[in-house]
């Protein structure tokens, strides 16, 4: 029979690992838990005999693909795919997914509560700042940009956009102004929200030069990857630029040392949890089982990443 595996080391809500239950026992496969793993030998061990995988972040690498002889697919229930070792699915003629657009609103809402957390001095009782009439510039405009642009319409936000990968007029249309330049974008706006993917070109791509352009007052909003952060370039600039706040769903590498530091300039989630609802996780877990089982019975290869 048909094995499926939830290799999940942050769990799906539990109505959302039922719902994927239900998906899959349709389909007619077997379902298999492996939740909050803290060895990678445990996930070795879970995939030796599986056909499928649904994931979150955790990190499928050569060595996993490698003990999983069986698999076929694994998904990524979620947007970012920069966790799973592509080359070595493709040599292995394993198809990867993700299931774009399924948790962006989560990770839209979180962003703005962000913003409204660090414009309010962490709700600390002291006279804070509104986000009404600030200028947001929005970099990358897919499924969460595009949901953070709704919401902060709501806030009466000046928006801007810059995605070179997405037609000018799909921004226009949204009512969302087009910066000509990444550099535009960052000058003129004094909340930026990171949306772009950590990939070879991105990472460390958000450096001291470009973050030293915005406004006075400046918000750096991460609800990305801390990985396309020049991390070295941001400390240089909270020691030059006592203004700049920086508030992220993944903690920096030092955030022991920002928060000792500059305690009210920053604020960091205690584990990634943009995605951590329950409707995102039932959209993404259902996404991700139905496109296995698509894929499984069809050859239907629709989200696949790996091309
Ligand atoms: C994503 O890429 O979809 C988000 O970063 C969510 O990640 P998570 O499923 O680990 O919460």
């Amino acid at each position: 029979m048909t094995k499926v595996l939830i290799a999940t080391e942050k769990p799906f809500a539990a109505a959302a690992v039922n719902a994927i239950r239900n998906v899959v026992e349709a389909a007619g496969f077997e379902l298999v838990l492996l939740e909050k793993y803290s060895e990678k030998k445990q996930l070795l061990d879970a995939v030796a005999d599986v056909d499928a995988i649904i994931i979150r972040s955790d990190i499928i690498d050569a060595e996993v693909i490698e003990h999983a002889s069986k698999l076929k697919i694994v998904v990524r229930a979620g947007a970012g795919y920069d966790n799973i070792d592509l080359a070595a699915c493709t040599a292995k003629g394993v198809v990867a997914m993700n299931t774009p657009g399924q948790n962006s609103n989560a990770v839209a809402e979180l962003a703005i509560g962000m913003m409204l957390l660090i414009a309010r001095n962490h709700f600390d009782g002291s006279s804070g700042t509104e986000i009404k009439d600030k200028t947001l510039g929005i970099h990358a405009y897919g499924w969460v940009g595009k949901n953070l642009a709704r919401a902060a319409k709501g806030f009466n936000m000046k928006i801007m956009a810059f995605d070179p990968f997405i037609e000018k007029s799909v921004m226009e249309n949204d009512g969302i102004v087009v910066a000509s330049s990444v550099e535009e974008l960052y000058k003129s706006c004094q909340y930026i929200s990171l949306h772009i993917p950590a990939n070879d070109k991105t990472k460390k791509s958000i450096n001291r030069e470009l973050l030293s352009l915005m406004p006075k007052n400046a918000v750096l909003v991460n609800t990305a990857r801390k990985e396309v952060i020049d991390e070295a370039g941001l400390i240089q600039l909270f020691e030059e630029r006592p203004d700049f706040r920086y508030v992220s769903d993944i903690a920096p590498d030092n955030a022991a040392d920002f928060k000792e530091k500059y305690a009210n300039r920053v604020f960091f989630t205690p584990k990634k949890l943009g995605a951590q609802t329950s409707e995102a996780n039932n959209n993404a877990g259902i996404a991700a089982a139905e496109q296995i089982a698509k894929f499984i019975k069809n050859g239907d290869a629709t989200f696949q990443v790996n091309k």
